[in-house]
């Protein structure tokens, strides 16, 4: 029986991530309830022991492990997972929770085709622990940013933000339950907006299509 997801004039979507996946699972399942229309043809892990792998699975997306941990050297690795994704053809690749930088090669192959999804407010604390670096400097507002993925560490163009207010006695914890929520809508929002083709890029600005 033809699986839900199988149509061939959609744009044919790649996910990466490395661990518990929710906002994969927040966009698999829209993808699921049709109200994201594309082909999510595989979500590859890095991590033999992530969350999102058996999850992929439980969609009925196909998933694929390069495990960083078997490789000897980085260039092994970036050479396979660049390998695994060009042989699922990617019309976007979605980086949901990959928790490493993608070779310059990798980036180049994409360009404007990769969209990410950090929890901050960008230019604000980029790379790892973004909500414990917005507590600690004592922002009072925080927030996540999606994407578009460049050669940098998360310096490329921004599709969508949303903010998440800091209080005098917001925990870590509370902040990235607060952030999560809203990085599953923007998430979400932003590959819509590339699905159906409404965005352009000039520059560092990501303008929307009417
Ligand atoms: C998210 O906060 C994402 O922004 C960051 O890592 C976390 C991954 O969460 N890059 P999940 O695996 O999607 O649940």
């Amino acid at each position: 029986m033809a699986s839900v997801f199988q149509k061939n004039s959609l744009k044919r979507v790649v996910f990466l991530a490395s661990g518990r996946g929710s906002n994969f699972e927040a966009v698999a399942k829209k993808i699921r309830g049709k109200k994201l229309s594309c082909l999510p043809v595989g979500l590859v892990s890095d991590n033999r022991e992530a969350k999102c792998l058996q999850l992929a699975r439980s969609f009925g997306i196909p998933s694929f492990l390069i495990d960083y941990k078997s490789f000897d050297n980085k260039k092994d690795f970036h050479n396979a997972l660049l390998d695994k994704v060009d042989s699922l053809e990617p019309d976007l690749i979605v980086t949901a929770g990959f928790m490493r930088l993608l070779s310059p090669e990798f980036v180049r192959a994409y360009k404007q085709k990769i969209i990410n999804i950090h929890p901050s407010l960008l230019p604000a604390f980029p790379g790892m622990n973004s909500q414990k670096q917005a507590i600690e400097y004592g922002a009072k507002f925080s927030g996540c940013t999606a994407h578009f993925i460049d050669e940098g560490v998360d310096t490329g163009p921004i599709i969508l933000q949303s903010v998440v207010k800091i209080d005098d006695t917001t925990t870590e914890v509370e902040l990235s339950r607060a952030i999560l929520k809203e990085e599953h809508k923007i998430l979400a929002q932003a590959i819509e907006l590339f699905l159906k083709d409404q965005l352009k890029i000039e520059g560092r600005k990501v303008k929307k299509l009417q």
